[in-house]
């Protein structure tokens, strides 16, 4: 494990581009977040970058199946060495890149920090490939989500307006405030009916999470809660291609057109050499 740390350390500092990194995730499960990762990668794209996702929600992977795309191959053909990180690559609509997390592969739910550190070394080879990653991420906290939102240029948290998911996105920043995790967190509303009440909700959660833990935490946006979403999934084409002028459509076009914004100004070191020095910065989370 230092061994790999140290290569990791030495690759990075090969590093000459700089990669935009975001993590999606949220207390609750269901509130949007595949949804959002994928179509905020086609926004993405439409803004003259190039994005690829990884979902890492390992052993659930959807992002694949909301894109209505086989993959023959996933990240455990990376794990077990079968394949190349770039040979897992699958493209979709308007171009938008994704690594699938691979489903219902029991092994997969259990890949530990050593494997993830080693598919995170991988990902040091994709500079020619992309120059935005997001990483979709399972509901909750584990020492992988805890690892990426660390590491991350910006995590996305998304929680929708009901009172549950609020209390679950607060457990969340709680739990990664007591590991002495500081990240830079964007807060989306999604399957918002009322933009005035998202506010409100919005700023109750911002003031509660200041008050109670060091974190950093800024408003990014709301997402109307929107039918088309649910016939997009159905589809199988992301919202944003198949309703571009939708309401939620509108809403993301606005929230990543902020994303891009999003400066890496309180990080010491932004891009890939900052995200993966902190990524491999605190071995005490390695509990291998
Ligand atoms: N703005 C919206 N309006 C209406 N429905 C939405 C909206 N955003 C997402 N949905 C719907 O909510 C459901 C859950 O979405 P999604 O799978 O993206 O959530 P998730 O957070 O990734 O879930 P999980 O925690 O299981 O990974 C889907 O049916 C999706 O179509
Ligand atoms: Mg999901």
């Amino acid at each position: 494990m230092k061994d790999q740390a140290e290569r990791l350390r030495m690759l990075m500092g090969m590093q000459k581009k700089q990669m935009k990194i975001f993590t999606v995730t949220s207390g609750k499960g269901g509130v949007g977040k595949s949804s959002l990762a994928l179509n905020f990668g086609i926004a993405f794209n439409r803004r003259g970058r190039r994005s690829l996702i990884i979902d890492t929600d390992f052993g659930f992977s959807n992002i694949d199946v909301m894109l209505g795309v086989r993959t023959p191959f996933d990240l455990m053909d990376v794990v077990k060495g079968r394949k190349e990180i770039n040979e897992v690559i699958e493209t979709g609509l308007e171009g938008v890149q994704f690594i699938s997390g691979g489903s219902g592969v029991y092994e997969l739910t259990k890949l530990g920090s050593a494997q993830l550190m080693g598919i995170v070394e991988k990902v040091l080879s994709l500079e020619s490939v992309c120059d935005t990653i997001i990483f979709d991420t399972g509901a909750g906290i584990n020492d992988n989500t805890l690892r990426l939102i660390r590491a991350s240029d910006d995590t996305v948290l998304v929680t929708t307006p009901e009172p549950t998911s609020v209390v679950d996105a607060y457990a969340l920043l709680k739990i990664v405030n007591e590991q002495g995790v500081r990240p830079n967190v964007s807060l989306v509303l999604n399957k918002v009916e009322d933009k005035r009440e998202a506010v409100s909700v919005m700023d109750g959660l911002i003031r509660i999470v200041e008050k109670n833990t060091d974190i950093k935490m800024k408003k990014l946006g709301v997402i109307s809660r929107d039918a088309n979403m649910l016939s997009a999934v159905k589809k199988q084409v992301p919202i944003l291609v198949s309703h571009p002028l939708c309401a939620a459509s509108a809403d993301i076009n606005q929230i990543v057109g902020s994303m891009l914004n999003i400066s890496a100004q309180e990080r010491k070191k932004p891009g890939l050499a900052g995200f993966l020095e902190r990524f491999i910065s605190r071995s005490d989370m390695v509990k291998e």
